[in-house]
């Protein structure tokens, strides 16, 4: 029985076509220096900003950062209030830079939940960069894994209802359009700064075989060197797809 767990199996390269990114660690970086956890996020913007042009300048197709989990809502108030007044400014002043440098900027999570001025502007943003070709960019927002398997569902079955009465007629090709990130093949490599090694609820059904990487490093910290050592990393990783190695020799 063929069943695979991919859309399409990728071929290697030294670079990954789609870079995803849990970028951890703000808050320790601050505390480290006797700062306000807020002091970590300022910093991680300016991480982010380098982020996205050593991408865009090494031939990465697709970078995806984590910013906001659906989880995140779980901090104190006026954390999670700094946040998203940092996301507006940051998507009101890094538009036109991020257009000019040829980034198209698509956010994914349940948006609803944000307030009407931010909804606003991330669409504003989106149409501004749309067509943008060098770099698709995707800022993950009160973005959850499994809220994107539910919401795919979702839609799937609204879309398709004469599958309720044929559940066996599901399978991942028949889900895998309604994925908030339908648009874009699967994470290649999945870097995790700040130390903790674990998924948070992140792309689970997209990086079934993605390439897992983490870093002590904090993300205030992380910087091109460190994103080439990153990718000096996944070079020398092998993926099989659950082939053999002979296999791929052979091929
Ligand atoms: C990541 O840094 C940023 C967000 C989750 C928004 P943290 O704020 O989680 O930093 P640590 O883990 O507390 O150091
Ligand atoms: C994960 O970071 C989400 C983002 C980076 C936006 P957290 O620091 O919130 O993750 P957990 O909850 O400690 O796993
Ligand atoms: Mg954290």
């Amino acid at each position: 029985m063929q069943s695979s767990s991919t859309q399409i199996i990728p071929t290697s390269g030294s670079v990954p076509t789609h870079l995803a990114i849990v970028m951890d660690g703000n808050g320790r970086w601050a505390t480290k220096r006797h700062l306000p956890r807020t002091a970590g996020h300022l910093r991680g913007v300016q991480s982010v900003r380098r982020i996205i042009e050593a991408c865009a300048e090494l031939g990465v197709s697709y970078l995806t950062l984590f910013a906001f989990s659906s989880e995140n809502w779980r901090r104190p108030a006026d954390e999670v209030s700094m946040l998203m007044r940092l996301f507006m400014k940051s998507l009101r002043k890094e538009m036109k830079n991020l257009s000019e440098r040829g980034v198209c900027l698509r956010v994914v999570g349940e948006l609803t939940a944000f307030n009407a001025e931010l909804q606003e502007l991330i669409a504003e943003a989106e149409a501004h960069t749309a067509g943008n070709k060098v770099l698709t960019l995707t800022i993950a927002a009160n973005y959850g894994g499994r809220w994107d398997i539910l919401q795919a569902t979702r839609r799937m079955l609204a879309a398709h209802p004469e599958l309720s009465a044929q559940p066996d007629l599901i399978n991942e090709a028949s889900l895998a359009p309604y994925l908030a990130m339908a648009y874009a093949p699967e994470p290649d490599l999945f870097i995790r700064t700040g130390g903790e090694q674990r998924i948070s609820n992140f792309l689970i059904w997209q990086m079934a075989y993605t390439e897992l990487y983490f870093t002590d490093t904090y993300w205030p910290d992380f910087d091109s060197a460190a994103l080439e050592q990153a990718f000096e990393w996944y070079k020398g990783r092998e993926r099989r797809f659950g082939r053999t190695s002979a296999q791929l020799k052979q091929a």
